[in-house]
């Protein structure tokens, strides 16, 4: 509530000096964090610059296909948010422009790692780790208990009862699989997404559509991120999450500039911004508790606590590169995707 009402009154204090800067230009933004989070960033950044902000909001795998439909004809200058394995699959791909930022040194070391492992053609903005939601009330009705390894998804009693998204169009799931082939080895990972894919009633579009799913108690459990839960239960939804004891991979949430951006300078100040404590401040302010990169910013309760979590060593650079990640996109289509449930 407080951050609410300082973002408001942030808002009101730039004001007066967006009045004053009118047709400062444009910026194009690709957004792939939720919907709040990105119209705050817009207001706030066209309030306090009086740069117009184009926003359109897509799950981080669609937004690095229309980065690569665009590649001869950028129309996009810079894309915030989203997992960063398609922003360092762009990196590698040339898609983003290198970068560096001053405010470097002031991020996290895994933000830095991102944009050093990328050749500075992108930068970690929060990191968030892999999980599961469940809908409390709903395990209760079925008398089910409430699943704490990755091995109880495949108990014959979640059968219809689990959503996760689609690896293709959404970095979450991408997660999930870049995070399984490296927990079990890549043929038992397959195994069990092929067991698993019994038990799952629908793969959706993006990322968050699973969570907010078993919140309004139209599925049982959701693969997800577990930053995503504690902004459903605000809303007065039934909705928890949890850690798998086997070990889970996490995002490293990022932001690019593409290359042949029309707004180059308009871009350069929004990233600046971007990695400032207080714009990321508004993550939490609109409800989305991923763990912000910037040493500075103000930790909300409700970010995962992430020393209680057992995390794998992910290799952000094997993962997120363009042949690895295409690959294990069409194995899962292939091997799992197709099978009948
Ligand atoms: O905005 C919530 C979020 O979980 C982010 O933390 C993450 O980067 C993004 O969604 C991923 O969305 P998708 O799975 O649709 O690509």
């Amino acid at each position: 509530m407080g951050k609410i009402s300082s973002t408001v009154a942030c808002v009101a204090l730039l004001g007066t000096v967006g009045a004053q800067a009118q047709d400062a230009g444009q910026v194009n933004i690709i957004c792939s964090v939720q919907a709040e989070w990105c119209n705050m960033m817009q207001t706030v950044f066209a309030k306090s610059t009086g740069i117009k902000v184009n926003m359109s909001l897509k799950g981080s795998g669609e937004a690095l296909a229309q980065l690569i439909a665009e590649k001869a004809n950028p129309k996009t200058d810079l894309w915030f948010g989203g997992t960063g394995d398609p922003h360092l699959q762009a990196a590698e791909q040339g898609l983003s422009l290198e970068y560096k930022s001053p405010a470097l040194p002031q991020l996290h070391g895994w933000a830095q790692q991102q944009a050093a492992q990328s050749k500075y053609r992108t930068v970690g903005i929060y990191s968030g780790p892999l999980g599961f939601g469940y809908n409390p009330e709903l395990l209760a009705k079925k008398r089910l208990a409430v699943p704490k390894t990755w091995a109880d998804l495949l108990k014959p009693e979640f059968k219809g009862e689990i959503q996760v998204a689609n690896p293709a169009s959404s970095g979450t799931a991408y997660t999930m699989v870049a995070t399984l082939v490296q927990l079990m080895g890549e043929d038992k990972a397959f195994d069990y997404m092929k067991a698993l894919h019994k038990n799952i009633s629908q793969y959706t579009r993006s990322g968050t559509g699973p969570i907010k799913a078993v919140a309004r108690g139209e599925t049982t459990v959701s693969i997800s991120f577990v930053h995503d839960g504690p902004g459903e239960k605000m809303q007065g939804f039934p909705v928890e999450t949890v850690t798998p004891a086997e070990g889970t991979g996490a995002e490293i949430g990022s932001m690019s500039i593409i290359k042949g951006s029309r707004n180059l300078e308009a871009a350069k100040k929004f990233y600046e911004w971007a990695l400032t404590a207080q714009a990321q401040q508004f993550g939490a302010a609109s409800k989305q508790f991923q763990l912000p990169s910037n040493k500075a910013t103000p930790i909300d309760p409700r970010v995962p606590d992430f020393k209680k979590i057992k995390f794998i060593d992910y290799d952000y650079a094997k993962y997120g590169a363009s042949v690895e990640r295409r690959r294990l996109i069409a194995k899962w289509e292939k091997d799992v995707n197709s099978l009948p449930r």
